[in-house]
């Protein structure tokens, strides 16, 4: 194991709200411990030009209450090269960082991977996505504050819906993943969820709006996960209304407002838990892995499983959703 000299810590893909907590973590552990700490901006696009300064522990004051990240965060193309990883080796050793935190997604990790392993620099990974789809944590930096960011939404949305007897397509994010449309269908008492991870048929989705309204249901909310296998929201809500011309759809696409905002208390908790274990993790000599809570306990997958292992949704809490609903 060779003798870490000075860190460097990186934000890396979507940014998540939390990432300035974790990062305020790092780097005060690192301070605490003992080394010297550098800040790489635009992530492996940074690391690649050389955009690294040191970081001190009045650099990450009054950041943990901050969305976006003071690091900023870019999607490298280059870094996924030999040559582009080469460049960015060379940056590092100029400041003599031999050891990195990277806080991102499945990208982050991928290029990590290969890293270190070309390059033996250990590089400890922290899950930071709104998506929360990442094996190896119950849940990510950032996902709790995207679900109350659509719950509050999703909620005024329902006031207007209520109103005027309309059934609203909200579409949420989360890539391929549904974790995001179900946590806050089930928080908002949508009246369908559709994920990505479940077939949606729109004569089902259609007989059981019209089985609503039967009900004396007049208004409705359908959460609608980005990756979902029938479409985007407009294309849903369009099939939807052509077998139900009688029903007023309308359809919202809340976008990259659930990626910004100050962290719920949970995310800074858990970016603050996660930082502070990736320096001990480091210290103690581990590399390629993620740190993760999983259960209440700190939880270390490598790379290589996090980015393989999917981490599938509960189907069962669909079937509830559709109950509270009813
Ligand atoms: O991974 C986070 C995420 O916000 C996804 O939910 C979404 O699909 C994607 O990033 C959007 O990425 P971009 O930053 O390119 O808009």
């Amino acid at each position: 194991m060779k003798r870490i000299e000075n860190i460097g810590v990186f934000t890396s893909g979507g940014d998540s709200p939390g990432m300035n907590a974790a990062i305020r973590a790092v780097v005060r552990t690192g301070i605490w411990e003992g080394f010297d700490m550098f800040g790489i901006y635009r992530g492996y696009e940074g690391m690649i030009d050389g955009h690294i300064e040191p970081l001190y522990s009045h650099s990450v004051s009054n950041i943990i209450q901050r969305g976006g990240t003071i690091l900023k965060t870019a999607r490298s193309k280059r870094f996924m090269t030999p040559q582009g990883r080469a460049l960015a080796y060379e940056q590092l050793m100029k400041y003599n960082i031999n050891a990195l935190v990277a806080i991102g997604g499945n990208g982050t990790f991928t290029g990590a991977a290969e890293f270190t392993k070309e390059f033996d620099i250990p590089v400890i990974g922290l899950p930071g996505t709104i998506d929360n789809d990442l094996y190896g944590t119950d849940y990510t930096i950032g996902f709790d504050t995207a679900i109350n960011t659509v719950t509050e939404a999703a909620d005024k949305i329902r006031d207007t819906a209520t109103a005027h007897d309309r059934l609203f397509f909200i579409q949420v994010m989360g890539r391929d993943s549904g974790y995001i449309a179900l946590w806050s269908g089930v928080a908002t008492g949508a009246e369908f969820i559709l994920v990505p991870e479940t077939k949606t048929y729109i004569d089902n989705l259609s007989r059981l709006v019209k089985h609503d309204i039967r009900k004396n249901k007049t208004s409705g909310i359908v959460i609608v996960a980005e990756g979902d296998d029938a479409g985007d929201a407009e294309s849903i809500a369009a099939q939807v209304k052509d077998r139900l011309p009688e029903l007023e759809t309308r359809v919202t696409i809340l976008g990259h407002i659930q990626r910004g905002g100050s962290p719920t208390a949970r995310d800074r908790m858990l970016a603050s838990m996660l930082g502070y274990a990736s320096v001990k993790a480091l210290k103690e000599g581990q590399q390629g892995v993620m740190v993760g809570l999983i259960n209440k306990q700190i939880a270390y997958t490598p790379f290589e499983e996090a980015i393989k292992n999917r981490k599938g949704i509960i189907l069962d809490l669909l079937e509830m959703s559709r109950v509270l609903a009813l």
